[in-house]
């Protein structure tokens, strides 16, 4: 499904963050990315959905080329998947309804879009989707109100909202004390099972990630260095991956 091939990613100032790096995702497969601080984890993922192109190798998602498409092409592989961050990037002076709507904005056709209108079916989405991450309750409430375990709950429905096929998670956790971390990484791990999306988180709550995970992926100064299946990760590995810092 996601194939990474030769990636390498070197950024305007020549820094080289990613060397040469290459794995394959399969559908429905739930992958963690470990490593230290300023290893490569975030340039990844922002090659993963598109917002960047790896100075060279290949991205191939779905038989495309998605590294080096562009446009309609590219916006259509997009639309595929969705990415929730440590900090939600949410709009705080809208509800959570509100909010999740915005994730249909890339379907809406011209019209729909100059008119600032959302289809029924896209309300009752919606609602259902903020029912199923937990938040019946606080649908009209302001995204500012919610608790930081709230807030990402309704990014990840406005993710859903596009129905996508892998969702890329960049420290969904880290914001969040070890119970509601537990609670948000148990629903990602729900969506792979119920709707078969692929999730690759980074976070550095180390053990949950491993456990939850079905695969771990060790990334440090821009090279894969474990790739393994997580009940085979071993805490020799884990601090091969953060070399000495990782202290629990
Ligand atoms: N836009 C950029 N320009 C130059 N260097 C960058 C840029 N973004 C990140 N880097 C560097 O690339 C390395 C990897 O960063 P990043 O992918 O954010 O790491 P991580 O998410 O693992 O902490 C770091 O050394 C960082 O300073
Ligand atoms: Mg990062």
């Amino acid at each position: 499904m996601l194939q990474v091939a030769n990636v390498s990613k070197v950024y305007k100032n020549k820094y080289k963050a990613l060397d040469d790096v290459s794995f394959i995702v399969e559908q429905g497969e739930f992958v963690s990315v470990i490593g230290k601080s300023g290893a490569g984890k975030t340039t990844l993922f922002r090659l993963l959905n598109g917002m960047m192109r790896p100075s060279s190798g290949t991205i191939i998602v779905d038989d495309e080329d998605f590294g080096r498409l562009k446009g309609r092409g590219k916006r259509k592989i997009q639309r595929r998947i969705g990415t929730i961050y440590q900090d939600f990037c949410l709009v705080d002076n809208m509800t959570c309804f509100d909010n999740v709507l915005n994730g249909a904005l890339p379907q809406r056709n011209a019209l729909q879009a100059l008119l600032g209108i959302f289809t029924r079916e896209q309300k009752k989405k919606a609602m259902q989707l903020l029912e199923e991450v937990g938040l019946k309750e606080k649908i009209q409430s302001y995204a500012k109100d919610l608790s930081g375990g709230q807030k990402q709950r309704v990014a990840i429905a406005r993710a859903l909202m596009q129905e996508p096929e892998m969702i890329l998670a960049d420290e969904p956790v880290a914001s969040l004390d070890p119970y509601t971390a537990r609670q948000i990484t148990e629903l990602l791990v729900k969506l792979k099972e119920e709707r078969n999306i692929t999730v690759i988180m980074n976070s550095h709550s180390v053990e949950l990630a491993v456990k939850q995970s079905d695969r771990v992926i060790g990334i440090a100064d821009g090279r894969i260095v474990i790739d393994k299946p997580s009940e085979q990760i071993s805490d020799d590995d884990i601090k091969y991956v953060y070399g000495g810092a990782y202290e629990q």
